[in-house]
């Protein structure tokens, strides 16, 4: 099979990690006897720099005419007083919505290897395997209208959080069809004492679960959850949510199993999937081959399941990364005095290694 990949490296730590991402990927499709065609476009901060738009169109046109996305981060301090279309992050708000990309799917789980490196006690976090899927195309994140008005000293911003039935209906379907495939359980997050928005959402999740018997479906305030999340995160399977809320509580989530580092996503529902690690670009270590890779390693495990319907390629990353970091091999983020550090491309080459492994065992 040709798999047609653009990587939109972006900014910070964006091109080292999607570097070792793409390495990994090579490997599987040489191990899997797969074609991989890669091609680099420009998107964020290092788009502005380029040519002044965070997403150029001729980056939209590679995305849309590829099989799948695979993106760094994006985010630079250089573009911080910058007008919002003119951040690099309008980049990636757009990029989602060119391809439809209304499903976020943000796994967490724990592994085993790295008891020490969670703030929580072993016993807690042991075992913590959750879903968020976060809705990604709506909320205050695109609602209109937005902005800053009046003079300094009085002026007045606004945002508008916004949510139609239909885009309430289409994630929860999607939170519901994965609950069907783990342990049948949907936490649907949200803030219906307060926000009408959210009343809706539970009403909406409410009628679509009816369509899902064998799945449990629960309602939590989002303040609520996100206590919950760390007392007890081994009860999550599958958290449905709006755009800012699943932003927030994902974040949250790569504090619970050691590190944001750790976290993969997949952005689907269009035409063309977008993957990407949920860490940003991590300006403060951008260039020091520190970062840690593994969120867009697993990344790439995420795209070869849900684009390509690889199973067992997707399986045979995933088991790379955690027999990796058996070995002890740990990033700075990671890192202790019994486990020192090593580099982003150490940790690439580790994981490179243990799909070569895998791949020759299960040959
Ligand atoms: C994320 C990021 C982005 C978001 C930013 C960079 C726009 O925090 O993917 O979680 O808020 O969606
Ligand atoms: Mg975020």
């Amino acid at each position: 099979m040709l798999l047609k990949i653009i990587v939109l490296p972006g900014d910070g730590i964006g091109p080292e990690v999607a570097e070792q991402a793409v390495l990994v990927l090579h490997s599987v499709a040489e191990a899997f006897g797969h074609q991989l065609e890669v091609q680099n476009k420009l998107i964020g901060g290092a788009a502005l720099t380029a040519c002044n738009d965070p997403l150029p169109p001729d980056t939209i046109a590679a995305c849309l005419a590829s099989s799948a996305v695979l993106l760094g981060a994006v985010g630079s301090p250089a573009f911080d007083h910058n007008p919002s279309q003119l951040r690099p992050e309008a980049g990636l708000l757009r990029i989602r919505r060119e391809l439809g990309a209304y499903a976020n799917l943000r796994p967490a789980i724990f592994f085993s290897a790295l008891e020490d490196c969670s703030p929580l006690r072993p016993e807690i976090v042991r075992g913590t395997n959750m879903m968020i899927v976060r809705e990604l195309l709506g909320g205050a994140y695109f609602g209109q209208p937005r902005s800053i008005e009046g003079n300094p000293g009085s002026r007045v911003a606004v945002n508008t959080m916004r949510y139609g039935e239909s885009e309430i209906e289409r994630i929860a379907r999607v939170a519901f069809d994965l609950a069907m495939k783990r342990r049948r359980k949907v936490l649907s997050v949200d803030k219906a004492n307060v926000l009408e928005c959210s009343r809706l959402w539970r009403e909406v999740v409410t009628r679509v679960g009816k369509d899902y018997p064998e799945v449990k479906v629960a309602h939590q305030y989002v303040d609520s959850a996100a206590m919950l999340l760390v007392q007890r995160p081994t009860e999550f399977d599958v958290i449905l949510t709006e755009n800012m809320f699943g932003d927030i509580l994902s974040d949250q989530a790569g504090g619970v199993v050691g590190s944001l580092g750790l976290l993969a996503s997949a952005s689907i529902g269009g035409p063309v999937g977008l993957y990407e690690p949920v860490h940003g670009s991590a300006p403060d270590i951008a260039g020091k081959g520190i970062a840690n890779p593994l969120g867009a390693i697993l990344s790439v495990a995420m795209m070869l399941r849900h684009s390509f319907h690889m199973e067992r390629e997707a399986a045979c990353v995933e088991s790379a990364v955690s027999a990796a970091l058996s070995q002890g091999a740990r990033t700075s983020d990671l890192a202790s005095k019994t486990h020192p550090s090593i580099s982003t491309a150490e940790m690439g080459r580790k994981v490179l290694e243990a799909v070569r492994t895998a791949a020759s065992a299960s040959a």
